[in-house]
This record gives structure tokens, C-alpha cells and sequence, in this order.
């Protein structure tokens, strides 16, 4: 798995002063191009659910669709999106939340998960955790149970792990002023 987990680090291509002046942004989209090392990605948080009964994979929009449902696939479960305001149809669940500037909401369809249910949220990244929160409290309300959550980074310093109630796996670890 360390392994694993150093090659994932050297495929990141960093960006300074992006999105803003001061900040090193960590890009890991250049996994997504190469399938052995997309598969590495799918391989490591394969390994952290060995054993464990998972029956969704809840992936968190934009950046938790590009590996949620492959994650779900190639673990023979479902894969539930958690979407930004207003892009699902028909009666959602819906939970606000603070953003560095204002706040924002994410929602999930109501009924797509069985009550009783046990839910993996996976998303790119935990900064100060209020999407992963929004996302726990969305499985909430449809009565499932979150089991664990897994980040390919986090921004550890902001404490977002303070913000959630359940397991939180990170495969890669960045520097303070690194990430977002
Ligand atoms: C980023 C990132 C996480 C979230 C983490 O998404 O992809 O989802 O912020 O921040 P938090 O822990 O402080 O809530 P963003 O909202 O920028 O949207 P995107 O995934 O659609 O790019
Ligand atoms: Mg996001």
C-alpha cells in the first residue's frame, strides 16, 4: 500500500497561486489518464473496505464523481450522488452548509437508499469538512448509516475530521500550505 501510495503522490502536479495568490493546488487529474494508475487508486481504497459490508458508495460532487462509481463497480455496489442545488429531479433531501465565503447546499434523492443501509462517502478532498458533513447528515436522513469516509487528501490542519461522526481514511497526506 506505501507503495501505492508514493506513486499516487508523484503523478500530483502542483499549480502555484491557483485558484488564488498563495496557494499550491495539488491536481490529481493526471490519474484519471493513465488506467494503472486510476486502478492503483480504485486498488488502495479497495483494501481499506476489505472486510467491511459496504452496500453504497456515496460520491460527492464534482471531484467524488471521478472515482466514486468506479470505486462502487468494482465493488459490486450501488453508487449514490450528492449533488449541488437544484440538479437532481423529483423529491430531494437537502442540507445546508458554510463555504469559506457564504454558504452552499448539497442534496440527494430521496429513496435511493434502503433505511438500515451501510454508506461509504467518498470525495477528493477534507478541508474544513462542511461538504463531507452535509453529505453524513443527507445519509442520515434517509436512515443509512455512514461506515466510514475516504479522501484522496486532506487538509489536516483545518480540522474537518472534527466535523464528522464516523471513520475517515485519507490515502494522501499534503502539506499546509499545499491542496484546494
Ligand atoms: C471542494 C472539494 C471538496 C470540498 C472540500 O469542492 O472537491 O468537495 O471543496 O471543502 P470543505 O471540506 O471545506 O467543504 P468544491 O466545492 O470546490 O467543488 P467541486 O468539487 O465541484 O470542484
Ligand atoms: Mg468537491
Amino acid at each position: 500500500i506505501n507503495e501505492i501510495k508514493r506513486e499516487l503522490k508523484g503523478a500530483l502536479r502542483q499549480f502555484p497561486n491557483f485558484p488564488s495568490e498563495g496557494i499550491l493546488f495539488e491536481d490529481f487529474l493526471p490519474i484519471f489518464s493513465k488506467p494503472e494508475l486510476f486502478q492503483k487508486l480504485i486498488d488502495a481504497f479497495k483494501i481499506q473496505l476489505e472486510g467491511k459490508k459496504v452496500d453504497y458508495i456515496v460520491g460527492l460532487e464534482s471531484r467524488g464523481f471521478l472515482f466514486g462509481p468506479a470505486l462502487a463497480l468494482s465493488l459490486g455496489v450501488g453508487f449514490i450522488p450528492a449533488r449541488k442545488p437544484g440538479k437532481l429531479p423529483g423529491s430531494v433531501y437537502s442540507v445546508e452548509f458554510q463555504k469559506e465565503y457564504g454558504s452552499d447546499k448539497l442534496e440527494m434523492q430521496v429513496g435511493v437508499i434502503e433505511e438500515g443501509s451501510n454508506v461509504v462517502i467518498v470525495d477528493d478532498i477534507l478541508a474544513t469538512g462542511g461538504t463531507a458533513a452535509a453529505a453524513e447528515s443527507l445519509v442520515k436522513k434517509s436512515g443509512a448509516n455512514v461506515l466510514e469516509f475516504l479522501f484522496v487528501m486532506e487538509l489536516d490542519f483545518l480540522k474537518g475530521q472534527s466535523k464528522l461522526g464516523a471513520p475517515v481514511y485519507t490515502l494522501l497526506t499534503g502539506q499546509e500550505e499545499e491542496l484546494k
